[in-house]
């Protein structure tokens, strides 16, 4: 089955349309990358899937269930199967990792504050931090604040996870633990992973399948196994983004 099926969206605000009639799916178990330009709506796009901003048409169906439609109940049953990292997934930075992750379990949990303490371990154990449980984000790196974050949005135990540029602003060494450990989840858990990016490293690395949107024709321009593409493309605006992007990292 389907974790995500994406029918005839359109993505925009208001009279602004940027991307249109997309239709595409991602599996359940999977690691799904969206590629593409700064500015073409990968952050739009990535909000309009998990309910944030509602698209200006079409439908996204999370487990069949269809989140543009679903209200009260429904919705909040639908809401409880993703965990969410934004572009600027800042932790709360008066509270230490522990009370972040903590947070969502308060909020939509009847648990005990020993059993919050517990599970909020667990999965800080998860991405590598129980030793860093009890540090303020200001007092670790952005590596570790990245998988921080990661241990919040899994708090509530998602089948889900949407991260927006996971690794922007990360050396290659700490992105590649990033990686590592979104594989780790993958795998172990079996968590679906919806991810935007722009490192070609971090996409090899991670992906299963990658679609790559356009700014000009608003669309999808490729999608598929990403050294396939890389290898065989006939489309030159796919070509030049990987090579592009591979310039960049040998510079
Ligand atoms: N809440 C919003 N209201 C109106 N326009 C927005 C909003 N959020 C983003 N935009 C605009 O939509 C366009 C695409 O933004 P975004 O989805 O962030 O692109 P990307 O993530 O691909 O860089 C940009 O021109 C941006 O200014
Ligand atoms: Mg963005």
């Amino acid at each position: 089955m389907n974790a995500i099926e994406i029918q005839h969206l359109r993505v925009g605000y208001g009279d602004k349309v940027l991307l249109q009639d997309l239709n595409f799916s991602i599996a359940t178990g999977e690691v799904f990358v969206i590629l593409g330009g700064s500015g073409c709506g990968k952050s739009s796009l990535l909000k309009n899937l998990f309910g944030l901003y509602q698209p200006l048409a079409g439908d996204v169906l999370i487990d069949g269930m269809n989140i543009t439609k679903a209200q009260g109940q429904e919705r909040q049953n639908i809401m409880t199967r993703f965990g969410v990292m934004y572009q600027q997934g800042a932790l709360f930075g008066s509270m230490t990792l522990l009370e972040n992750v903590r947070l969502f379990m308060e909020e939509y949990t009847q648990l005990s504050r020993p059993e919050m303490d517990l599970l909020a371990r667990c999965k800080l154990d998860l991405v590598g931090l129980l030793p860093y449980a009890s540090y303020m984000p200001n007092e670790i790196s952005g590596g570790m604040q990245k998988r921080a974050a990661i241990a919040r949005a899994i708090a509530l135990d998602p089948k889900i996870l949407f991260l927006d540029e996971p690794s922007a602003g990360l050396d290659p060494i700490t992105s590649a633990d990033l990686d590592q450990t979104i594989l780790d989840l993958a795998k172990n858990l079996g968590i679906t992973f919806v991810i935007v990016s722009h490192e070609l490293a971090s996409i090899y690395a991670i992906a299963n399948r990658i679609i790559m949107l356009d700014k000009e024709s608003k669309s999808i321009i490729a999608q598929g196994d990403p050294r396939v593409l890389r290898d065989s493309s006939a489309d030159p605006r796919v070509r030049q983004f990987f090579n592009r992007v591979m310039t960049k990292e040998v510079a």
